[in-house]
């Protein structure tokens, strides 16, 4: 008989093969949380079973796979902070060259497709480009898609539709907002950070990741940032010490590489 250690030991390996993530990597109390639901649903005693089934059937871990990629977004979540952004933040990035935003854990691509209207409105001669980034690769299909619901859009001001066609129910993102972003595959935890970026975002991402996980994932923005970048976190996201890391607060949500 398997201890319950090493049957976690084999469940988060044959996890980390079919989906790439490290389990561990996650807030232990609700990664247990989850699991735990799983096994009742599948009708399974222990995590060994579990790890077992998945190596017979990978799409048993479609369910763990759902939960740690949660998308849900809408344009301009919190509104006040993107006003924020525009007023106040984006006008102290603009240095006369273009300007690089990362929108990283970008969903269904609302988040990137809010920042390249607020670059459209806020850079003299439209010169930035926005990098959105997530380990989904289907909803990151479904963001260059860009096409959503209305309810996806209860933040956009009447003066902002003009980003939009209206497609029978739905509504296209323009091509002008479309063709600034460009959508990758990139893992937080794993992948290497890209550089030299003016503004990176990351909201309601870090939630469900460790505190270790979070500081190199804070870390990592730091360093993703050119000196006097910001990163634009989400309304329930605070760095401990962001000092420590090369970066100061510059209003809760905001914080200023140094
Ligand atoms: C709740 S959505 C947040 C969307 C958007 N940032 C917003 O605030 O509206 C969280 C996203 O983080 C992504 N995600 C989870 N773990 C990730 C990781 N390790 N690296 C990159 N993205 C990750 C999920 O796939 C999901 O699309």
């Amino acid at each position: 008989m398997m201890s319950r250690d090493a049957s976690y030991a084999l469940l988060r390996r044959r996890v980390l093969d079919v989906t790439g993530i490290d389990i561990d990597s996650y807030r232990h109390q609700q990664m247990e949380r989850r699991l735990r639901a799983l096994l009742d649903r599948f009708k399974v005693e222990d995590y060994y079973t579990y790890a077992k089934m998945i190596e017979r059937d990978p799409e048993k871990a479609r369910e763990l796979w759902d939960f740690i990629t949660i998308n849900v977004s809408e344009f301009f979540r919190n509104p006040e902070r993107w006003r924020e952004l525009r007023e106040k933040v984006v006008p102290s990035l603009y240095s006369g060259g273009p300007l690089r935003a990362w929108s990283a854990g970008c969903a269904n691509g609302a988040e990137p497709y809010s920042l390249a209207i607020v670059l459209q409105e806020a850079c003299p001669g439209g010169q930035y480009s926005v990098l959105a980034t997530d380990i989904d690769r289907k909803t990151l299909e479904r963001a260059r898609a860009g096409v959503y619901e209305e309810g996806d859009l209860k933040n956009v001001d009447w003066t902002r539709m003009k980003y939009f066609e209206k497609m029978g129910e739905r509504y296209s993102v323009s091509d002008t907002v479309r063709s600034r972003v460009r959508f990758e595959y990139h893992d937080l935890l794993s992948d290497e950070y890209p550089s030299r970026m003016d503004l990176v975002v990351c909201r309601n991402v870090v939630i469900y990741f460790t505190e270790q996980a979070k500081e190199r994932v804070y870390r990592g923005f730091a360093a993703a940032l050119r000196p006097g970048g910001v990163l634009f976190l989400g309304e329930t996201e605070t760095i401990f010490n962001p000092v420590s890391i090369g970066l100061e607060p510059v209003t809760p949500f905001f914080y200023r590489r140094v």
